[in-house]
């Protein structure tokens, strides 16, 4: 198993991607600390790591606060005894553009999808590089590398995501802590379908949209997880710094 007796945090890891790859580093042998603002949602995650035999605890957190991020980090020294695989995933898309958007939306925007992982590497890069390393996953979006339409707070904020990862990768790389940023493009999950309500949209159309793509359909959060699992693991260790665009093709 390649993250056998790993430890490991996931946020928004009660969502799509966040719970497809919770349930696959449990699959690899790890500690999955399952962190999201709906606990209730992450201790089901938990649950069902545990029932397949797997070993997790649930957190509830809001990511874009300090004081829940120090929770997360000593709760889960004190529970597994260490950090070694952090994946920053817990993110929110506002699909308006400049003059639409607010600037309590951008602020919660940058909040939960930068200053988040921001706060995580400021408290767990120190636990990380006294055990000797780690690995670090940051989510950023195919969006965060070409930009999109009427979501410009979250194109913002990804674009900073895959940025900051590589600055990450520069300070901490001498502690044996590797960053990366995965990207993915559309992904069947509760964001991508909540956009088509932000949006006015009719959702089978715009799924139809979605799928528009050399290979012809969305992605699964499965084939997101599948890339973290590997970036978490020593397959990738001379890799750091890296935006892996993981999107069926044409983004980027
Ligand atoms: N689905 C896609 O097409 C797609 C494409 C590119 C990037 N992404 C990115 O993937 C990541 C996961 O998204 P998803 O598609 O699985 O969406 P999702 O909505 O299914 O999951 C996001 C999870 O984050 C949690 N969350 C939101 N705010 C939080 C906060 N303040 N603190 C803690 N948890 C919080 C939510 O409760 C939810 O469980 C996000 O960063 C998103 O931007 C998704």
């Amino acid at each position: 198993m390649r993250l056998q007796n790993k430890n490991a945090i996931v946020t928004g890891g009660a969502g799509g991607i966040g719970r497809a790859t919770s349930l696959a580093f449990a699959a690899e042998g790890a500690n999955v600390a399952v962190v999201d603002l709906n606990a209730e949602a992450a201790e089901a995650v938990a649950e069902e790591i545990r029932a397949a035999g797997g070993s997790a605890v649930a957190i509830g957190a809001d990511v874009s606060s300090e004081a829940d991020i120090e929770r997360v980090v000593a709760s889960v020294v004190d529970g597994f005894g260490g950090v070694d695989v952090v994946f920053n995933n817990a993110g929110i898309i506002r699909r308006t553009t400049a003059v639409e958007t607010t600037v309590e939306e951008w602020d919660r925007v940058f909040g939960v999808n930068v200053r988040a992982i921001f706060l995580m590497c400021k408290h767990v890069v120190p636990i990380m590089a006294a055990n000797g390393g780690g690995s670090i996953v940051n989510t950023g979006s195919g969006w965060g590398l070409k930009g999109g339409g009427q979501a410009l707070s979250y194109c913002a904020s990804k674009g900073a995501v895959v940025n900051m990862t590589r600055a990450l990768a520069i300070d901490h790389g001498p502690q044996g802590i590797r960053v990366n940023s995965v990207n993915p493009g559309d992904v069947d999950t509760g964001m991508l379908r909540d956009e088509a309500r932000q949006l006015g949209q009719d959702q089978a159309g715009f799924l139809a949209e979605a799928a528009e793509r050399p290979l012809n359909r969305m992605g699964q959060p499965s084939e997101i997880a599948a890339a973290v699992v590997w970036l978490a693991s020593d397959e990738s260790s001379y890799v750091t710094g890296s935006a892996l665009v993981v999107d069926g093709g044409g983004i980027a």
